[in-house]
């Protein structure tokens, strides 16, 4: 694997990345991934913001998120990367860019599931301030597995802010030259 810093952009996600979405999204949910049409629906939901984390050397798709905004709550659905490009800073950039989107909707509390056993996704959550505040029992009708519910606190409050801030200020791992 090609372990150079890697320059990337995030790019608001469009009809034209999908083909790799789709792609990634196999590769990480071999069993219950989500289609095309599903991806589609998202894109053209009012309510969702979905975005692509981008290398710029070479346009090719490294990652995405999204989310739904629901009044003051932000609902993340996706968050993936491609399995050669892990542990390089890429779903930081994502959740940076979730975070700052937040923000700038004047959203107050971000929240999303996540399978029980899905350790390095919690980490990642538990890295920007979510805490579990319950289960759904047998959530994933694939393998029945629990979800966990995460939620922030109020992102507004200086307790989260003052994380993000850190998280903002760790030497950068990935160049990320451009963000919608
Ligand atoms: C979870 C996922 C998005 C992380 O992407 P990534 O680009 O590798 O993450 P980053 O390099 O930005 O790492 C950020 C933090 O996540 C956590 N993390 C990521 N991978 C981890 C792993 N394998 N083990 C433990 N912690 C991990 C760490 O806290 C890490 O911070 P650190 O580097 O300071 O230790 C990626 O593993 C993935 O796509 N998984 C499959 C899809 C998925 O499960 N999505 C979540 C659905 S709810």
């Amino acid at each position: 694997m090609d372990n150079e810093i890697l320059k990337v952009k995030i790019m608001k996600m469009e009809k034209e990345h999908l083909d790799s979405v789709v792609e990634i999204e196999e590769l990480v949910n071999p069993n219950h991934h989500w289609s095309k049409d599903s991806f589609l629906n998202e894109i053209q939901n009012k309510l969702a913001n979905y975005v692509c984390i981008i290398d710029t050397k070479n346009g090719m798709v490294l990652g995405f998120a999204g989310f739904w905004e629901i009044l003051e709550e932000a609902h993340i659905t996706s968050i993936s990367v491609h399995p050669d490009f892990r542990r390089r800073g890429l779903a930081t950039e994502l959740m940076k860019y979730i975070v700052n989107s937040c923000y700038k909707k004047m959203i107050k509390y971000i929240t999303l599931e996540v399978r029980a056993s899905n350790f390095s996704a919690i980490s990642l959550y538990e890295k920007f301030g979510f805490k579990s505040v319950g289960r759904r029992k047998k959530y994933y009708q694939d393998n029945n597995e629990d979800a966990l519910i995460m939620f922030t606190e109020n992102i507004w409050f200086d307790k989260f802010k003052n994380n993000f801030a850190q998280i903002n200020n760790e030497t950068l791992k990935v160049y990320n030259e451009q963000t919608v």
